[in-house]
């Protein structure tokens, strides 16, 4: 089958990480795609060529306007940022029967109703899932997941920069400017962190989340937009003792006919799951009457993360251009000859820590035997907590390990079962420390 032509229009943080996603991951990329894709050509006024990235001198161009309309481009990703000429190549690439993948969400959030009727007209498709929360997937979850629920609300932190400089100075009290340096020292706010902090980018992040929530095309404009500048830590400290975390929202609501479009810093109660995202991270909260309260949690930016969300758009993209039958949705994502059985790791091979409860008699030398059965069975013991006696006059110690296999765990548990000093038979609970790191 004829390989699907792609074309890159700036090869940056998120096109070099695009090139290499494409190389690193062909096979399963084509296999889940139904197409080969190849890479024709690369715009970039300073990329070189990178044997590592595969990229020849053959490939690059300084400028796109060459290569907007190429013919063997079926596909063209743009990736240079800001306005023009992202615009004019966008228009042409469509007028010239492309279908384009962007994650220019200022370019979107302004001139998305032109671009989107050029490609209706043209009868051509736009991916944007990169554009809003980098990898969090949440344009096609509301474009496809949500689309039977008339949905009513949508929350996000959706800004990164903003939400890291909140989290320092509620975790260290410092002010906002030494947050806002330390954050540009961790490349985490570029040099002229304005469009972040004021809020700009992330109503134009609401714009196309309230467009496809609500069916509501927005501009920045008519959302109101405040920024994080004028907290101070001690704002950051009342609100905790009052229960609330501060974030940066974007929130859209319906009210009746009317809808909410607002960015601005907001008082989230302590125990809400937005209340708990830090950092960098990004998380949207959307809620319908049938749906109920859902929320999407991952990295808003950064380079393999958004690239995993362009070339997820590239290849719904090649599907559907690989033909009708190959576009429709493979139940499992890839063609059913390509499964595979699973090798499935034995439980007994698992690694994890251990919470362990014993039931034990009040008496000395029970803690040495216990600690001496866990080492023999390369068990090490990370805490100890030793409680008081109950009715019964056995005593609960409670220990916590370090990593260990679940077979020795086992093992050393029934040897302690069957110690005399041990009453009930121990308990234990795995823990995932690791979890989400
Ligand atoms: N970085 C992220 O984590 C992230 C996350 C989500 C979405 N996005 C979006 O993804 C897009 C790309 O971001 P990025 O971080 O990859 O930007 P970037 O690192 O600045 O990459 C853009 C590349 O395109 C080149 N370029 C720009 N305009 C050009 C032109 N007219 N002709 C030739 N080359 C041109 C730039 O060259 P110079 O360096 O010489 O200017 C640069 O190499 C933006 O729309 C951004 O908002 C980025």
């Amino acid at each position: 089958m004829k390989p699907v032509g792609i074309v890159l229009l700036g090869c940056g943080t998120v096109g070099r990480a695009v090139v290499g996603l494409l190389r690193r991951n062909a096979d399963i990329i084509a296999q889940k795609a139904g197409a080969r894709l190849k890479l024709c050509a690369v715009a970039d006024r300073s990329l070189k060529p990178d044997a590592a990235l595969g990229l020849g001198r053959e490939v690059i161009f300084r400028s796109g306007e060459p290569l907007a309309a190429l013919p063997e481009a079926d596909i063209v990703v743009e990736l240079f940022g800001g306005i023009e000429p992202a615009r004019t190549l966008i228009l042409s690439a469509l007028g010239a029967g492309k279908d384009v993948v962007t994650a220019n969400k200022a370019l979107l959030a302004e001139h998305g109703g032109e671009i989107f009727a050029a490609a209706a007209a043209a009868q051509c498709a736009v991916g944007f899932e990169a554009a809003v929360a980098g990898g969090v997937p949440i344009i096609r979850t509301l474009r496809e997941a949500l689309a039977a629920d008339r949905l009513s609300t949508v929350y996000g932190i959706v800004n990164g920069t903003c939400n890291s400089i909140l989290t320092m100075m509620s975790r260290q009290g410092s002010d906002f400017a030494r947050a806002l340096s330390e954050a540009k020292r961790l490349k985490l706010a570029e040099a002229d962190p304005t469009l972040d902090i004021e809020g700009h980018d992330a109503a134009q992040k609401l714009c196309l989340l309230a467009a496809l929530a609500f069916g509501t095309p927005l501009t920045p404009a008519q959302v109101y937009t405040e920024g994080i500048t004028r907290l101070t830590p001690a704002d950051i400290a009342y609100a905790r003792e009052l229960g609330y975390a501060i974030k940066l929202l974007a929130i859209s609501k319906r009210d009746g006919a009317a809808l909410e479009a607002r960015v601005h810093p907001t008082m989230v109660p302590l125990g809400h799951l937005l209340a708990n995202v830090d950092g960098a991270f990004n998380a949207i909260y959307v809620e319908g009457p049938a749906l109920g309260p859902t929320m999407y949690f991952g990295q808003g930016a950064g380079a393999l993360p958004t690239a995993t969300a362009v070339v997820a758009d590239i290849m719904e993209l090649a599907r559907q251009r690989a033909g009708a039958a190959r576009s429709r949705p493979q139940p499992l994502g890839l063609p059913l000859e390509a499964l595979r059985r699973p090798r499935l790791k034995a439980m007994g091979d698992v690694v994890c820590e251990y919470y362990l409860r014993f039931m034990v008699q009040d008496r000395p030398g029970v803690l040495g035997a216990i600690a001496s059965v866990l080492g023999r069975h390369r068990i090490s013991i990370a805490s100890v907590i030793q409680q008081g006696r109950d009715r019964e006059g056995s005593v609960p110690v409670i220990m916590r390990t370090h990593e260990a296999r679940e077979r020795d765990l086992k093992q050393a548990l029934g040897a302690i079962g069957r110690l005399r000093m041990v009453g009930a038979p121990p308990a234990f609970v795995r823990i995932e420390e690791k979890l989400g790191s």
